[in-house]
């Protein structure tokens, strides 16, 4: 693949990765592979913009030796330190040794500990400029979006955004743009990205989009640093971004559950059919059988989530427990909960979801419901009312 234009002098220099199918570790599953960008821009001054994750580094200099020589190179500006990004850093300093780093004071500290190099920096923060010749660069910092040192840069001529992490989605495809691609791939891959990385940082990405309207910068293309450059309607992903930034959910219900003979889950069903009585619209993951991260993109927009384990030695199945600890740490906005589940012995999965649900300061809607054993059809009646109640209550409440 050869590099691709942006605009006049500003070109697409990263690497697709089709292969990978984790990320952050084993937290995140890429069904679809993802792709490292990076951004060459040639004006009097040479500046590339992040670099990629180092098995590709090969592959992006490849695509930058086509357009320039590396030696010409002025700035190297790193807008986020994780490795995915600035892994590359190393080999293109050793090539293209006249550059300075261009970054803020949080990611200087962040790349001093990771490379220990004697890199020359050039330190910038929010509202510093860098005149190319033609073209200027504007820097926005973007604490906690989704790190500490996370900052956006801004090509003021051609009003094209490069975020970062922001906006992005692991994606792998032969294209590049928004308007080459399925929407509801591409739109899958962002509310999946969105829900299971800046989920925490809702009120800041709402607050980041406001700082950015207000700075008067038009935005015409948005190039993340992972997936799809949005350039046919960049408004798009800003609103979507607005959107689940300020937690607003549907009128929706999701069962996560894990069963360990079946009792649970003919719970599970029994309340479906409560709140499908109720007019609305449910759904159900065995979380033994689910990927978490879909789960969790699902769970994003859903007003309502029933959380159900049998119990084993006094508390919920393992699953379970890995789902509610990831959830925990995402701080779901806008949720009405409750929990259930089947005991053998003397219980204790139901009470320990209500805690971790408390923890979460999600509204609890009503104290959970537990059955001994295999529950009979009297208690499953109470299930379905269970289920009706809640959904009753879903849909007295308001959506946002
Ligand atoms: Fe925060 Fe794509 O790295």
């Amino acid at each position: 693949m050869n590099p691709v234009k942006l605009a006049d002098g500003v070109y697409w220099v990263g690497a697709v990765d089709w292969n990978t199918r984790h990320f952050h570790g084993h937290t995140y599953s890429t069904h679809h592979g993802t792709t490292y960008n990076a951004y060459l821009i040639i004006d009097e001054k040479i500046t590339l913009v992040d670099t990629v994750f180092p098995p590709f580094a090969e592959e992006m200099i490849g695509r930058m030796k086509q357009i320039v020589d590396l030696q010409k190179i002025d700035y190297v500006i790193a807008n986020h330190v994780e490795t995915d990004h600035s892994g590359s850093l190393p080999q293109i300093m050793r090539l293209a040794s006249k550059a300075k780093l261009v970054c803020n004071i949080r990611c200087k500290e962040g790349l001093l500990r990771h490379y220990y190099a004697d890199w020359d920096f050039h330190l910038v923060k929010t509202g510093d400029k860098i005149n190319l010749g033609k073209k200027s660069l504007s820097f926005l910092e973007a604490p906690m979006l989704h790190w500490p040192d996370s900052m956006f840069t801004y090509i003021e001529e051609d009003q094209i955004l490069l975020p970062n992490d922001a906006f992005g989605q692991h994606l792998a495809s032969s294209e590049r743009f928004d308007d080459q691609i399925d929407e509801c791939l591409l739109m899958g891959e962002a509310i999946k990205y969105y829900a299971n990385i800046l989920m925490p940082f809702g009120s800041i990405v709402v607050k980041k989009i406001d700082e950015i309207q207000k700075s008067g910068w038009k935005v015409r293309m948005i190039g993340p640093s992972h997936g799809i450059i949005w350039r046919k309607n960049p408004q798009k992903i800003l609103e979507a971004y607005l959107r689940w930034g300020k937690g607003e959910v549907q009128n929706r219900v999701m069962i996560a559950f894990d069963s360990m003979y079946g009792a649970t889950e003919k719970m599970a069903k029994a309340i479906s059919e409560g709140v499908k009585e109720e007019g609305i619209e449910f759904e159900i993951y065995k979380l033994s059988v689910s990927d978490r991260n879909d789960v969790i993109t699902r769970l994003l927009e859903a007003k309502g989530i029933l959380i159900g384990s049998a119990t084993v030695d006094n508390d919920m199945l393992p699953d379970v427990l890995g789902f509610l600890g990831i959830l925990k740490g995402l701080k779901p906005k806008n949720k009405i909960a409750g929990a259930f589940g089947s005991f053998g012995w003397s219980g204790g999965a139901v009470k320990n979801i209500e805690n971790m649900l408390q923890e979460m300061k999600v509204e609890i809607f009503e104290p959970g419901i537990s059955f001994k054993y295999v529950p009979t059809e009297e208690e499953l009646k109470l299930c379905f009312e269970f289920g009706r109640r809640f959904a009753q209550r879903i849909k007295g409440a308001s959506s946002t």
